[in-house]
């Protein structure tokens, strides 16, 4: 049987949510992954150190027992943020990076950053401290259809951001387009990338196979067929600017298949399964392991795990839905299907 061992991987973004959906979740991920970075798009938002450190505690109660796992912490950033909170955060190891996302962009992000300008201090802080800026790289405005806010985004604001802070270290968060591929690795390593396996998976044609499919609605939304050969051939690349990151996204299944359906896939249960096949069907397996578990740690500077894993070419069914205490259900990713690959053991 196919089998691959690598260091544990390491998902420089996910979303974990709070209360039951924190602790139905942060299993999944802690159980497959050593550390995670959290975004911060909870209601309200993750601003303060000290609310990040709370958020930390409660996600660290969720980790089964036996099981270790790193959450890595990111502050939501707004017009008022404080430079000085940020940087203290960061400094005392709770803030690992800062998110930024745009004003109305996607999921909770009514308290964004309405115009790059708002945060110049914050931004000019980050870069004297080395603090990683995140970005959800989509413009907002009502004239710019859907399938290029990405692109746009990337010509009007991260191009010029980064040559106005010519030392700060941005992620262009969950990468959907050539363009965005293109532009990752083009300023050396003071930009990355992550890319979720649900870009890398589908087209847009998913979201309309025989009926509209809600669970494969997400922000940036699935784009064109060039560009998901575009996301293939960047994360098997080998090049150190592209690093998974999940984004895996948990919204109730009642609140998905709903009149306005909410955008994010829950991919944790088999997120590590799908990268696998991607990279199998690529004849990539030799590219896996950096860029699941040493491409992200080495872009922010910390040491990749040094516990090895192994998974084998075996398949394993995929649960129907995830129970969340008496509140409702998460549908993940391959739902009521199998994964090509699971974990030895
Ligand atoms: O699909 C998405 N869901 N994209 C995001 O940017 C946010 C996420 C969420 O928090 O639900
Ligand atoms: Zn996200």
């Amino acid at each position: 049987m196919q089998s691959l061992t690598f260091r544990r991987p390491s998902d420089l973004h996910v979303h974990f949510r709070d209360s039951e959906v924190l602790e139905a979740v942060v299993p999944f991920t802690a159980r497959a992954f050593c550390t995670a970075t959290v975004m911060p798009n909870l209601v309200p938002p993750v601003r303060t150190a000290r609310e990040a450190a709370a958020y930390r505690d409660r996600i660290n109660a969720a980790v089964p027992n036996g099981v270790r796992f790193e959450p890595r912490m990111t502050c939501y950033l707004t017009d008022q943020s404080d430079p000085q909170d940020l940087s203290e955060g960061h400094k005392a190891g709770i803030f690992t990076a800062a998110k930024l996302y745009p004003a109305h962009a996607t999921t909770n992000s009514g308290h964004g950053v309405t115009s790059i300008d708002k945060i110049q201090r914050v931004l000019e802080t980050m870069q004297d401290r080395g603090i990683p800026l995140l970005i959800h790289g989509e413009v907002t405005r009502h004239d710019v259809d859907i399938f290029d806010r990405e692109k746009i985004f990337i010509d009007e604001i991260l191009i010029p951001t980064l040559q106005r802070y010519p030392r700060l270290r941005v992620v262009l968060e969950h990468i959907t387009t050539k363009e965005g591929a293109d532009v990752a690795s083009s300023f050396g390593n003071r930009l990355g990338a992550t890319i979720t396996p649900q870009h890398l998976l589908f087209n847009r044609n998913a979201l309309f196979d025989g009926g509209l499919r809600p669970h494969m609605y997400c922000l940036p939304v699935l784009k064109r067929e060039v560009h998901r050969e575009a996301l293939r051939k960047a994360a098997t690349s080998g090049l150190p600017n592209y690093f998974l990151g999940t984004d895996s996204a948990p919204h109730f299944q009642h609140l998905k298949e709903a009149d306005c359906g909410c955008a994010g896939v829950f991919s944790a249960p088999v997120a590590v399964e799908a990268y696998l096949q991607v990279f199998d069907e690529e004849n990539a397996l030799d590219k896996f392991e950096n860029f699941a578990s040493v491409f992200g740690p080495q872009f922010y500077g910390f040491e990749p795990s040094s516990t090895l894993v192994t998974y084998v070419k075996k398949p394993r069914q995929v649960p129907a839905s995830v129970q969340v205490a008496n509140v409702g259900s998460l549908k993940s990713l391959f739902a009521n299907d199998e994964v090509a690959w699971s974990l030895a053991g």
